[in-house]
């Protein structure tokens, strides 16, 4: 007698990856990466440009080959059953390429097409994704939250359980990402699990059950926010305007002050004590004829991670 495998909803796994690998000549985009996405929750690869999170989502959407490891998504093997897995996932791709002279509602109509019109209506959509004064107008002529908004629509058309959203607000305003993040809270609400590339690390804070901080091809760390953060600071950050005349190891020479990093010309100090910190900073820069400016103090953030691990800031 045979046993049939438990559905992934059953098992509470909607995503397991192992050991995957994917090399382009020279490059290991994909270096050997293992993790898994339960259901209903939004898991995040948060990294620079060029990390490999483009790679890794679509290999596990069907769309390329790895070289090795394992890619089960839903209980399917993407790279065995791309055909099997394609119909049961969402799919909002980075570079997705929108027929430019169809109104939103030919584009929906036809996506749906492609799946037997089942799942949500064109208006429903049109009205969920808030495009409803642009379902008439021509996709090139959307503003790019409008655009990105009928991306997500359209990997919606099949109603997947798993959506996969690779750089979505990327290049939007901060209104207009914010109006996505609304978009993908909701997803969420509806019990969907959502795997989300990105490389702000705000976003990944607000809308990220777990993440992994991805660089390289490889995972550097992976958790809650709050794990990632408290496995590496229990400090405060101190920041403020460069001083000229003030060396690094002067700042590193105060007391309580634990490390010294550098984030787009501002300084951080970081530290345990921070009266005694500000102290020291305020005579050291008496010290050199000045005072520090912008001064503020704040609890580590992702970004703070990001930098210890990798000595840089993740910006724009
Ligand atoms: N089709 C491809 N051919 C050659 N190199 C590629 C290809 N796709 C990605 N790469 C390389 O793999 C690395 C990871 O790329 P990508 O997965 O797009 O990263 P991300 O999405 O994090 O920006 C980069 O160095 C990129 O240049
Ligand atoms: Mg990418």
């Amino acid at each position: 007698m045979t046993v049939a495998a438990p559905a992934a909803r059953e098992t509470g796994l909607a995503i397991r990856v192992h050991n995957l690998r994917k090399q382009y000549g020279e490059t290991r985009a994909v270096d050997g990466i293992s993790f898994e996405v339960r259901s209903g929750e939004v898991f995040g690869l948060l990294g620079p440009n060029g990390a490999g999170k483009t790679t890794t989502v679509e290999i596990l959407e069907g769309l390329r080959a790895a070289d090795s490891g394992e890619a089960m998504v839903l209980g399917i093997d993407a790279n065995r059953n791309p055909e099997t897995l394609k119909p049961r996932i969402g799919v909002a791709l980075q570079t997705a390429s929108l027929y430019p002279k169809l109104t939103v509602t030919e584009v929906l109509d036809l996506f749906r097409s492609f799946y037997g019109r089942r799942g949500h209506s064109t208006g429903e959509l049109i009205e969920r994704f808030d495009l409803t004064e642009k379902r008439t107008s021509q996709t090139r002529e959307l503003s790019g939250g409008q655009r990105q908004r009928l991306v997500v629509a359209l990997a919606l058309v099949n109603d997947p359980e798993l959506v996969f959203l690779d750089e979505p607000t990327t290049g939007l305003d901060p209104a207009a990402r914010r109006s996505l993040w609304e978009v993908v809270l909701d997803l969420k609400r509806q019990g969907r699990t959502i795997l989300l590339t990105t490389h702000y690390m705000e976003e990944a804070e607000v809308l990220c059950d777990r993440l992994a901080i991805m660089d390289h091809g490889r995972f550097l760390e992976s958790g809650t926010v709050k794990e990632l953060v408290g496995r590496h600071f229990q400090e405060r950050a101190v920041r403020f305007d460069r001083i000229h005349g003030l060396a690094d190891a002067s700042l590193a020479a105060i007391d309580g002050v634990v490390s010294v990093a550098h984030e787009n010309g501002e300084v951080v100090l970081y530290t345990r004590d921070v009266p005694r910190a500000i102290d020291g900073l305020l005579a050291a820069a008496g010290a050199a004829g000045t005072e520090p400016e912008n001064l503020t103090i704040r609890r580590p953030t992702l970004e703070d991670v990001f930098l210890a691990l990798t000595g840089r800031a993740l910006r724009d």
